[in-house]
Formats: C-alpha cells, sequence, structure tokens
C-alpha cells in the first residue's frame, strides 16, 4: 500500500532524509522509532504530502511519485497524497471554536463535498467508534487530551484514507489519556487500517506493529519484526535509544 524508495529529503544544505527506503503493505502497521532529530516527522510529511521531496520515489496505492518525473502535473499529483494519507500529530490540531462532531464533519463536507447529514451521518459513527458517542457537542476545550487525540483520529479517519499517519500520538498525554487512544490505534490496527506510526510506547508497538523501524541521521539503521527490534536489536544506535527510552 505504501511504498518508499532512496527518499532524500534536503532543507538547505542538510540531508534530512538521506535514501530511506521502506514499504507496508495494505492492512499491516509499521512503527518507525528514532532519536529526536533523526527525520521521524519529516518522512511523514513526505509521505502525506506536507512537503516534497528531492530524490527518490512515494507511492501510495496506484499513485506513484518520483521525483525525477518532476512535471506539470507534480504539485496535483503531490496534493493527491494528502487526500490518501491521513495525518495524527503530536498536537491535536482541532479547531477550537468548532464541537467534536464539526470538527470531524468539516473534511467531509468542504474537502469531499458530502451532504450535511452525510457529513454529520459519517461523523457520528467515527466519534461512537473511537469511544466518544456521548461527547459529540462538546468543545475541544471541554475535552481531555485523550479524547480531543481521539477526535482527531476520527477526522482523520472521515477522510476515507487508504493509510494513516501517526506523529507521536500520545507523547503529550498522561497515562490514562495515552491508554485510551492506544486502545483506539490498536482496534484500528486488528481492523486492518494501514498505519505508519511514529511512537516510542514500546510495549504498544509490540503489540500492534507488524515491522518496526530504526530512523537514525536520516536513515534506517535496522528495521525487523518487534520481538528482534525491541529484544534482540542489532544496531548500537538501536541500543542507545532503547535505553533512553526506559530511563525516561
Ligand atoms: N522546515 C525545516 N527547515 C529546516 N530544517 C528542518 C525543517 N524541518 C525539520 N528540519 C530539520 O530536519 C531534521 C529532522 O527533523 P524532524 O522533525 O523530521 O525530526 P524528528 O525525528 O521528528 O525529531 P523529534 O523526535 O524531535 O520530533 C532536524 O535536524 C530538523 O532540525
Ligand atoms: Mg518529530
Amino acid at each position: 500500500m505504501i511504498e518508499v524508495v532512496d527518499l532524500v529529503k534536503r532543507h538547505g544544505a542538510a540531508e534530512v532524509l538521506q535514501g530511506v527506503s521502506l514499504a507496508v503493505p495494505r492492512g499491516r502497521t509499521a512503527v518507525v522509532i528514532g532519536p529526536s532529530g533523526s527525520g521521524k516527522t519529516t518522512l511523514l510529511r513526505c509521505l502525506n504530502g506536507l512537503d516534497s521531496f528531492d530524490s527518490g520515489t512515494v507511492a501510495v496505492g496506484d499513485l506513484r511519485l518520483d521525483a525525477r518525473e518532476r512535471g506539470r502535473d507534480w504539485a496535483d499529483r503531490h496534493g493527491q497524497l494528502c487526500r490518501r494519507v491521513g495525518m495524527v500529530f503530536q498536537g491535536f490540531n482541532l479547531f477550537p471554536h468548532r464541537s467534536a462532531l464539526e470538527n470531524v464533519m468539516e473534511g467531509p463536507r468542504y474537502v469531499l463535498g458530502l451532504a450535511k447529514e452525510a457529513a454529520e451521518d459519517r461523523a457520528r459513527r467515527l466519534l461512537e467508534r473511537v469511544g466518544l458517542g456521548d461527547r459529540l457537542h462538546a468543545m475541544p476545550r471541554e475535552l481531555s487530551g485523550g479524547q480531543q487525540q481521539r477526535v482527531a483520529i476520527a477526522r482523520a479517519l472521515a477522510m476515507a484514507p487508504q493509510a494513516i499517519l501517526f506523529d507521536e500520538p500520545t507523547s503529550a498525554l498522561d497515562p490514562r489519556s495515552t491508554a485510551e487512544v492506544l486502545a483506539v490505534m490498536a482496534d484500528l490496527a486488528a481492523e486492518g487500517l494501514t498505519m505508519i506510526i511514529v511512537s516510542h510506547a514500546m510495549g504498544f508497538a509490540r503489540q500492534v506493529a507488524d515491522t518496526v523501524h530504526v530512523l537514525c541521521g536520516g536513515r534506517i539503521v535496522e528495521s525487523g519484526p518487534p520481538a528482534q527490534i525491541l529484544e534482540a536489536p542489532a544496531h548500537d544506535a538501536t541500543r542507545r535509544l532503547l535505553q533512553d527510552v526506559q530511563a525516561a
């Protein structure tokens, strides 16, 4: 479903992604871990069209973007990535003056062009699915961090994306909210959503990841099943990272 080959992204002189390759089959979950500044957010931004890239290819379903083929329709096709790939951020980025229901309806109504009733039906169903059926009309400020993040997940799902990317979705949350959000994400994984999750919640990674990728200095230094990466890491960078996470 998602395939990245030799992805290079520069910010000025800095090569932030130095040839990243990874593939996530349909219905699978990949977890990406790595130290701060290693390029995790940049990788996700390239995958959902928020950032352009300098070389390599990004493919989602049958949409393939190759940096060598930047033609007239590049911007168009690049924009299509945004529609196909949902993203959930660390800070939830909800519209503060709209209710949970309105936040989730917005995309289906104004981007996908659904009628109000259809958008509302979809939003209601998705909020129920993330356990917020009783908070439809709550404003973001009336919701806990974990509830706001679940609204953000419902909002991403409302666009019927082919895949969803999560960038440290629980790192701003307390333990209880973290558990609520991780439970929703584990359900999505079990339902067969295709996901890439940047997260250092290692117990969760072990439970839901099909593959863990370790990003370090803009390169993937090792990849494998969670048991292998988390219990028998081959790379020093992975060992250091796991020690740091344990100590935190
Ligand atoms: N817009 C930008 N302009 C210049 N440099 C940038 C920009 N965005 C990111 N960078 C640099 O790219 C590198 C990778 O950043 P990125 O945010 O992808 O790291 P990260 O792995 O997500 O880190 P963290 O764990 O702290 O979130 C960093 O050195 C960062 O300073
Ligand atoms: Mg980041």
